[in-house]
């Protein structure tokens, strides 16, 4: 048992789509507590940052150019087990694959446009956290 803080951002398809109450509503009614929350634009800059460890792959040049092409809602969540439990909620990557009753499942069909960023790991979360309330 271990309260956690995680980081989670509405993509821009997400806010365009009007999907940022929903997204927020899954996440209170899991019992986790919203704690920070503001929408902005990434840059260039920021993205980089942000997926540092994409990079170097192949898809990252479609990736930077979706999370700054609008805004997004960067949030920070709290609760038991935050960082995994909002992973759950998200579901898998790939929303083709993603089950029915999660969030990429249940709004998503393409992987680059898929709804939600959730931290993959503690460092990850604190390392995110800072970047965008620190
Ligand atoms: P995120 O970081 O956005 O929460 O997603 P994730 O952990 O589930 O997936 P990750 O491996 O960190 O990938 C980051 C984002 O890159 C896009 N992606 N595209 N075209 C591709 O093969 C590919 N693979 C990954 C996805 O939008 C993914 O969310
Ligand atoms: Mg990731």
């Amino acid at each position: 048992m271990a309260t956690e803080s995680t980081f989670v951002m509405v993509k821009p398809d997400g806010v365009q789509r009007g999907l940022v109450g929903q997204v927020i509503s899954r996440f209170e009614r899991k019992g986790l507590r919203l704690d920070r929350m503001r929408m902005l634009q990434i840059d260039d800059e920021l993205a980089s940052r942000h997926y540092a460890e994409h990079i170097d792959k192949p898809f990252y040049g479609e990736l930077a150019s979706f999370i700054t092409s609008g805004p997004v809602v960067a949030m920070a969540w709290t609760g038991e087990s935050a960082i995994s439990v909002a992973r759950t909620l998200m579901g898998p990557t790939n929303p083709a694959e993603a089950p029915p009753g999660t969030i990429r499942g249940d709004f998503g069909l393409i992987i680059t446009e898929n709804i939600v960023h959730g931290s993959d790991s503690s460092t990850s979360a604190d390392r995110e956290l800072g970047l965008f309330f620190g």
